[in-house]
This record gives C-alpha cells, structure tokens and sequence, in this order.
C-alpha cells in the first residue's frame, strides 16, 4: 500500500521536452506538460475521472529509461526530465491505434460519432488511413437498443473503462462493468441482461464519457418524421427559449441568429402544429406538485415530498429505496404535462414532443396506469442534436428566417408558479441547500445533483434523519462548477 500524498503547498521543478516547468507537488505529468503546451495524445483518461491508464497512448520517457510511464496516470516528481515525443514514443501510440482499429468496425461514415470521435480524431491526427493488422468482422454483434434511450454498439467499445467508472463510481448505480476476459473482454450489465432489467437508470453518463460510438442516446428523429406526416394526429412541441444558443452553436451560425422565435418558425417549417414555451409546461408542473406539497405539510402527508428531473429518479427509488416509494410526488412529468396543456378541441391524438439538452429525458418508466399520458397520446424526448438534424434533413435553413411567437394553451392559462428561492447556498458534495417561500410558508429544500449524494439524501430519510421538506434528485452529477445536463449526442 502507498503512503504517497503529495503536498500541494510545496513546487516541483521538471522539465518537459527540454523546457523548464515549475508546478506543484501531486500535479499529474500530462497536467505539467498541458502548462507548457505540450498535448500528450489520450484515449482513457477524462477530466471528470480518476486516473486509470488502461490505454497507454499517453506514454512518456522519464530520464532515459527504457520503462515508459502514462502521463495520466503518473505525478511528476523533482528534477524529473521528460520526453513525450521521439521516434519510439510516436511508433508506440501509432501502433496502440492501428490495434483498436484493427478491431473496430470500418463504418465510420455511418457512424453516430463521426467527426466527434475521439478514435477517430487520434487515426487522423497519426495519418494512419488503414490498418495493417487483421480486421476480423465476422464477429459482428448488432447495437442494442435500450428502453427507446440508449444504444449500445460493443464492437466499437474500446475497453478504456470510463462508461464503468461513471456508473460505479461517480453514480453508485453500478448497472455495468467489466465481463469475460482476453477477446471476449467487455462492458456488459451482469449475466448480458437488458440495462432495464438491473438497477440502471438510463442518466446517460456511460454515453457522456464513452469517446466513441459504443454507447449513445438513441436516435428518434425517424418516429418524429412518422407523427410529423401522420394527418390524425395533432404533433406539438415544447423547448426552452434558451435551447436557441444551443441549436446556435450545434448548427455553427454566428451568436444569436438563431433566437427562439426563429426556432419557432424553424419548428413550424418542419410540420409542428404546435410549438409550446417548456417554461410555461414546467410552470404548471411546479404548481401542482406545489399544491400537494402544501396539502401534505397541513395534513400530515409523507415528508420530505420527493421530485425527479426524470423518470430515471422514479426507477431509481422503485429498485433501491421501494420502502420510501410513498414520498414520491405522484405529479405527472412534464412530458405528460404538455399532452394534458394542449388537448385539442377535437379528439385527435396527441404526440408531444420534447426537446431537451439531455437524453436521460428519453427514458420512460410509468409508475401505475395513472401516470401514463392520456389514452391514446404519445410523446418522447428529442435532443438538440436530433433537432439539428432534422432541421438538415428537412432542408431548412434556419438562418434568416423571420420570428414567430410561441403558441398558446387552449382554455385558461396554466397557474404560475410562484415560489420565491431565497438562502441559495453553496453547493457541497452535489447537494444543494435552499429555503424557499410557499404561500408565506417556509420550506427546506434540497436539490442532489446525481445518484451517489441521492443515495445520501435517501438514507438519512431512511433514517429519519432528513429535515428538508423537498428534495429534488437531478440525475446528472454536478461537476465541478459546470452546468449538468451536458450528456446530448
Ligand atoms: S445510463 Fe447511467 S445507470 Fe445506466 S449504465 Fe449508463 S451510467 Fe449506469
Ligand atoms: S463503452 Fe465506451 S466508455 Fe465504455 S469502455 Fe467501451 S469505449 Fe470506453
Ligand atoms: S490516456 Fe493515459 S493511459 Fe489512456
């Protein structure tokens, strides 16, 4: 066992390709040669990981040595003198990348990741047009389709670990993990189950790490196009005004000439009967699920009242915490919230359609009979990829076209919400504390970023040791001060 622990006070001096570097004790070598830019090509490694240094591209020589150490994995140390480029290191990392594409699957111009890949981009970067070793396709699996949410394609895995590590440990859901061992290695759920018949929650984090097209949100732009072309059924959509600056940037259009409006018109071009501000939908669901809160504080109901970004938070509290099911609020998810909003005069079917930065929101998990959408309605969840993607399928040029207005709710307006936040505190360990005024009452709320500090928040209530009156779980981990909700593809 290491006793190994660097002292972040004290300053290391090294060198990196023959320039001079000073930086502090515990500072990883592909972090000290980043300061001096130095790019170490990497495969494995991922920001928001521990190190693991599985695929060894990033090797390094320290001091002449014959052994070579994974910059990722590997601190710098005193007057260490490194090279991270020569004839030898290059040939090495060339050769790591013709073995993954020996064994990859050569269809990259299909590919969900083309462009965004990072073997993809290593292959490029090495010149490297064709591999000189076997490629064996026989063997090909085909992708499996998750509960309508993610698609995982294992002959493209490139067994770097990160998907495992997310959903271990960042997650503590712990759905998959290493399998089998030699050729037959691999990223599995147990027993090759299906995700939804283990404790997987379909967060979408595995497919936010994976740095190839091995795991995916899965692509429903083709049952888009169906309602859309469908006479009989009424097809509406909901987004959020900001969306636009995503759908901005993912079409690489100059800021700010895609503004909601022109998303509108966008939308309306593409056959939307429809188009819905989210924020009015989310309004409404707040109001009610406002509304049973109230109701459960006056009348003793079960405390703290528990509410979910997405149906993954309700499958989570089914398999781990079914004890505690009944503080669940049983408000219908927004998705339903518009079907119900926009129920045309007539009959027809609904198809509601959601567009949201995160594929964790295609997931659907129904409760009982009561929370499924009316009858006869429908509804999924496009990202903004898919939206974009549309928008090029459908030859609309969304740049210059005029803004047209949201569209309103038939009958009386939704209820707003009026809840004011106030004592908004830091964020500590993915949970965040608030206190927010209802109708003149005060009221505890926690919101947990992720299944790790949810499952905290879940045993303290197990306890009985939870004071909040709200608690909102976000599958998303937060991460480092960055937005969550950042798993679209
Ligand atoms: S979707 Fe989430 S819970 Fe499911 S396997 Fe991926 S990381 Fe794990
Ligand atoms: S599925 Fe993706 S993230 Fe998981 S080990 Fe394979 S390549 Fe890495
Ligand atoms: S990136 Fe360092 S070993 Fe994979």
């Amino acid at each position: 066992m290491s006793h190994y622990k660097p002292d972040p006070n004290k300053n290391v001096n090294l060198t990196i390709d023959g320039i001079a570097v000073t930086v502090p004790e515990g500072t990883r070598i592909l972090e000290a040669a980043r300061k001096v830019n130095v790019c170490i090509p990497t495969l494995c490694e991922h920001p928001d990981l521990c190190k693991r240094g599985v695929c060894r591209l990033c090797v390094v020589e320290c001091d002449g040595r014959g052994k070579l150490l994974a910059a990722c994995a590997n601190d710098v140390w005193e007057g260490v003198n490194i090279v991270t480029n020569n004839l030898r290191i290059l040939g090495i990392r060339k050769m790591i990348v013709e073995l993954l594409l020996a064994n990859h699957p050569q269809e990259c111009l299909s590919c969900i990741r083309s462009t965004n890949c990072e073997l993809q981009t290593l292959a490029a970067d090495f010149g490297i047009r064709e591999s000189p070793f076997r490629h064996d396709a026989a063997d090909r699996r085909p992708p499996v389709i998750e509960s309508e949410t993610l698609v995982r394609d294992m002959n493209k895995c490139v067994k770097c670990g990160r998907c495992v590590e997310a959903c271990q440990e960042v997650q503590t859901i712990r759905s998959i993990n290493s399998s089998c061992r030699s050729i037959h290695y691999g990223i599995s759920a147990p027993y090759h189950q299906s995700l939804a018949e283990g404790p997987c929650v379909f967060c979408g984090q595995c497919a936010a790490v994976c740095p190839v097209g091995a795991i995916y949100g899965h692509d429903q732009t083709a049952e888009a196009w169906i309602a859309l072309n469908d006479k009989n059924c009424h097809t509406v959509i909901q987004i959020v005004p900001s969306l636009s600056t995503a759908v901005n940037d993912a079409l690489d259009l100059p800021a700010g000439t895609v503004s909601p409006g022109v998303m509108i018109t966008a939308l309306k071009r593409l056959g939307f009967d429809q188009v819905f501000n989210s924020e009015i939908v989310m309004n409404a669901a707040t109001a009610k699920e406002n509304g049973e809160l109230l109701n459960r504080i006056k009348n003793g109901g079960k405390l703290p009242m528990i509410t979910v970004c997405s149906a993954g938070g309700i499958k989570f509290i089914a398999d781990s915490y079914p004890d505690l099911s009944a503080h669940l609020s049983p408000c219908s998810q927004s998705q339903q919230m518009l079907s119900a909003l926009a129920r045309t005069a007539d009959s027809s079917p609904i198809t509601a359609i959601t567009v949201s930065a995160c594929i964790a929101q295609k997931f659907k998990y129904l409760r009982s009979a009561a929370h499924s959408p009316d009858g006869h309605d429908t509804g999924l969840t496009l990202t903004v990829s898919e939206i974009v993607r549309m928008f090029r399928q459908g030859g609309v040029n969304v740049a210059g076209l005029p803004e047209a207005p949201f569209d309103v709710f038939p009958g009386e307006a939704p209820p707003e919400n009026k809840t004011n936040f106030e004592n908004l505190r830091d964020i500590q360990e993915g949970i965040q504390k608030s206190e927010i005024n209802l109708q003149g009452t005060k009221i505890k709320l926690l919101t947990v970023y992720g299944f790790a500090p949810a499952r905290l928040i879940m045993d303290s209530i197990r306890k009985g040791e939870c004071d909040a009156s709200l608690v909102h779980i976000m599958s998303c981990p937060w991460t480092g001060g960055q937005q969550p909700c950042k798993n679209s593809n």
